[in-house]
């Protein structure tokens, strides 16, 4: 089949990289995709947001499936929009999708439901939200509902800094629309790991669980990022535990949103707080996580590309999906200024092709005169894969030592708490 992939950064570049070897699948197209999936994929320029545009495409390529790998396509509804033209999609419906584009939507079906996460309330005003922090007391969680690029929730440490990010976001409107409703969650104790799956509106097939590496310095200190370090599987989520993650969250959820005419298909993701009383939700996001894909995908042992068919017709079954028995460590390679900046045209020197043990996705860099240069914060993903996770974060990190560009940075300790 032939198969179109939607985005550009380091989690599409490794959807493209697997479905390149997929038995499956034909010929592959990335748009807009990035310079360095051109030796796998045909790179076309062009902007979704376009839909005449890219439907007509869609159908002169014969083009069987589309996968949607960021949130703001789903949550705009490019998934309706191609699903009413006949073209098949891995990605939720703008219904569905909401389960990433609004807290508010995705706190009321899991109380609804009966998932566990954490308690929260929600507000328009400052007032009555101010009360609600002095109430649960810190530290506390204050969400703006809608999407903010991952920088919309502020775990405050104290009163004054979660009464600022309620000014911020309902008298400042920092976020616009997304912050002019916010939720107040409380606090949830406890190790943070991703468990995504593959889901096609009935059938969930859970992936090897990842671990994120969110702030930007070593010791989770600093700002919030994209994510700069990913590693699979995740020791934390024990056999018993991804259980009872199935069963009360993941399974609810995509029976939930079935029962309310939403059906959720694609990958979901479920980013879980191993509290003392269990898994609980943190937050879904509707589509895969960057980087956690990137140590995913390459321990899939099986093709992608019926997988991602399998969801988007309806027709998954869990046998369709196995692993290889290693683990897969990825550190992100990030530009000067990254999370505040990020700086652009560095050029970067070193060998970025793919070797026997380590691979090389691109997230922000493009082509310029023959060589590769910064094109964004997050720059590149070294993944070291091994039988071990030790092997594989070594791999990883003795592939960064060969790479190299103006201001470079990237966190030393990616993967240690696995070992803890
Ligand atoms: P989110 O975008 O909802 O995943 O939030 C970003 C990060 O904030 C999460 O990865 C957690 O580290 C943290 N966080 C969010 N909600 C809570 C909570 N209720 N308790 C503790 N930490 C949280
Ligand atoms: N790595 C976190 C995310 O993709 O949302």
């Amino acid at each position: 089949m032939n198969v179109c992939v939607i985005g550009t950064g380091g989690r599409e570049h490794t959807i493209v990289w697997k479905l390149a070897q997929s038995a499956s699948v034909e010929s592959i197209y990335a748009i807009p995709g990035n310079d360095a999936m051109a030796n796998i994929a045909t790179v076309i320029p062009m902007d979704w947001h376009h839909s005449e545009e890219l439907i007509s495409f869609l159908k002169d390529h014969q083009v069987d499936l589309v996968v949607v790998g960021p949130e703001a396509p789903l949550v705009e509804g490019l998934v309706d929009i191609l699903e009413r033209e006949g073209i098949a999609v891995f990605g939720p419906s703008k219904r569905a999708a909401q389960l990433e584009g609004s807290k508010v939507f995705a706190k009321k079906m899991m109380e609804r439901y009966h998932i566990p996460t954490a308690k929260y309330e929600v507000f328009h005003d400052v007032q009555s939200a101010k009360a609600c922090i002095d109430a649960y007391g810190i530290p506390v969680v204050i969400k703006a509902d809608g999407l903010a690029a991952g920088k919309g929730v502020i775990v405050a440490m104290t009163k004054e800094e979660a009464y600022e990010a309620i000014d911020d976001m309902l008298s400042d409107n920092r976020f616009g629309k997304a912050g002019s409703t916010v939720v107040v969650e409380e606090f949830m104790e406890g190790e943070e790991v991703s468990l995504l799956a593959f889901v096609d509106g009935k059938v969930v097939v859970p992936m090897v669980a990842a671990q994120d590496h969110k702030r930007i310095f070593d010791g989770d200190q600093g700002p919030n990022t994209g994510g700069m370090g990913a590693y699979a599987p995740a020791p934390i989520l024990t056999k018993s535990l991804e259980q009872e993650a199935m069963k009360n969250i993941l399974l609810p959820i995509v029976q939930a949103m079935a029962q309310e005419s939403m059906p959720f298909k694609g990958c979901l993701y479920a980013g879980l707080m191993i509290t003392n009383s269990g898994p609980k939700v943190v937050e879904f996001n509707a589509r895969f996580g960057d980087p956690e894909t990137q140590v995913i995908l390459p321990l899939l042992a099986s093709d992608l590309g019926t997988i991602m068919w399998a969801c988007a017709t309806g027709t998954l079954q869990e046998d369709m999906v196995s692993w290889h028995d290693r683990s897969a460590a990825c550190v992100v390679l990030a530009s000067k200024g990254y999370p505040i900046s990020s700086h652009r045209g560095d050029v970067i020197r070193g060998n970025l092709t793919d070797e026997e043990n380590t691979l090389i996705f691109h997230a922000g860099t493009k082509k310029d005169k023959g060589e590769f240069v910064t094109d964004g914060g997050r720059v590149l993903g070294v993944v070291g894969i091994a039988p071990r996770l030790e092997q594989a974060l070594q791999g990883a990190y003795h592939r960064i030592e060969k790479i190299r560009f103006s201001g470079m940075q990237y966190r030393k300790d990616i993967g240690r708490k696995a070992f803890r």
